[in-house]
């Protein structure tokens, strides 16, 4: 059996720089058209001249043909002429990381409903960017994200005409607010919709399964699940693949991320298939990306193909989701 997938995107990948960028872009590049890039580096990407420099890297590191969406970092310095200069050069995408969320948070904003922010919020409200949020207080681990929806709801009737993508929506306590707001959107995860706190905490303690926000109950990842199987017209595909090297995991002070790049496309696949829902993949993964974020599909097509797939235990020293599994579909080359 062979499944044909039109133009697929990653709205929510990082990819980091120099070797591990050049280490990881291809396991993207070859599944997905294009991606929306994280510019939680260090330095972070907090200017047009950082963000155009970091798209020439990501290019030449990529063998396929493949478009990289590098999101702009919100710090309260941006300005209005900057922002312009921005959407020149076909930047469109802003990043919100409230300060000390997650990793390579700490440019983050202090107060996101201050004056400053806001007017910033409010040209690029005016000159069409897309708002992404890391949505989390720095409240009780697993009531982060519940605890900032007041944040997402006042940005979202302040801004009517600014899209805001609620970022890896893991917790099932938000949906009902992306529902209610029209220019409310979100990301789902592979990881958020297949695994829950068990699989870090339950057993043995695994560090490549830590990640912000906090995986959540199986309720919460059986919910989520529903929605991509339905491919809920708000909600597209946004990995949040986020390798770090093993050192950088097994350790002390252990980093948040977890990798799913390699494995992406064919274990949607086989989770699609199981709940007899193939026929939804595609609109998951692309359509849904192309209406909310008004991106054109590129001419590529993916084929996946009914064959397993062993995922190796280490991939250039970065542990991957679902390390040492088979899956039994593949991507055909
Ligand atoms: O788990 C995470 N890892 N969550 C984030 O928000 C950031 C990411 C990273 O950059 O490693
Ligand atoms: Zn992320």
């Amino acid at each position: 059996m062979k499944l044909e997938i039109q133009s697929p995107f990653d709205m929510h990948l990082h990819l980091r720089d120099g070797e591990i960028l050049r280490d990881v872009v291809n396991y993207t590049s070859s599944q997905f058209c294009g991606a929306v890039v994280m510019p939680n580096l260090n330095p972070p990407i907090t200017s047009v001249k950082l963000a155009l420099e970091y798209k020439t890297r990501i290019l030449n590191s990529s063998k396929y043909d493949f478009s990289p969406f590098v999101s702009l970092y919100l710090t309260e310095e941006l300005d209005k002429e900057e922002l312009q200069k921005a959407k020149d050069n076909g930047l469109f995408m802003l990043k919100l990381y409230p300060k000390g969320a997650t990793t390579g948070s700490e440019n983050g904003v202090k107060e996101i409903l201050s004056d400053k922010v806001l007017e910033i919020l409010e040209v690029a409200e005016n000159l069409g960017f897309i708002l992404s949020i890391h949505g989390e207080t720095n409240g009780f681990v697993l009531d982060r994200e519940f605890e900032f929806l007041p944040i997402f709801e006042s940005l979202a009737k302040t801004f009517p005409k600014l899209k805001i993508i609620f970022e890896h929506l893991s917790d099932r306590r938000s949906i009902e607010l992306v529902e209610r707001y029209d220019n409310l959107y979100a990301t789902l995860t592979l990881h958020h919709m297949l695994l829950s706190l068990d699989d870090v905490l339950g057993g043995m303690l695994n560090p490549h399964y830590f990640c912000k926000p906090i995986l959540k109950t199986p309720k919460d990842k059986e919910t989520l699940l529903n929605i991509a199987l339905n491919a809920h017209d708000k909600f597209s595909f946004g990995s949040d693949s986020a390798p770090h090297l093993i050192s950088k995991k097994e350790c002390n002070n252990g980093a948040a991320g977890i990798f799913s790049a390699p494995i992406l496309l064919p274990k949607l696949a086989e989770v699609f298939e199981k709940h007899d829902s193939l026929e939804n993949l595609e609109k998951f993964v692309s359509l849904n990306a192309t209406k909310i974020y008004n991106l054109n599909r590129s001419n590529r097509k993916i084929t996946l193909i009914k064959q397993e797939l062993k995922v190796s235990k280490i991939y250039n020293d970065i542990v991957p989701l679902f390390a040492g599994d088979s899956m039994s579909w593949s991507l055909e080359q």
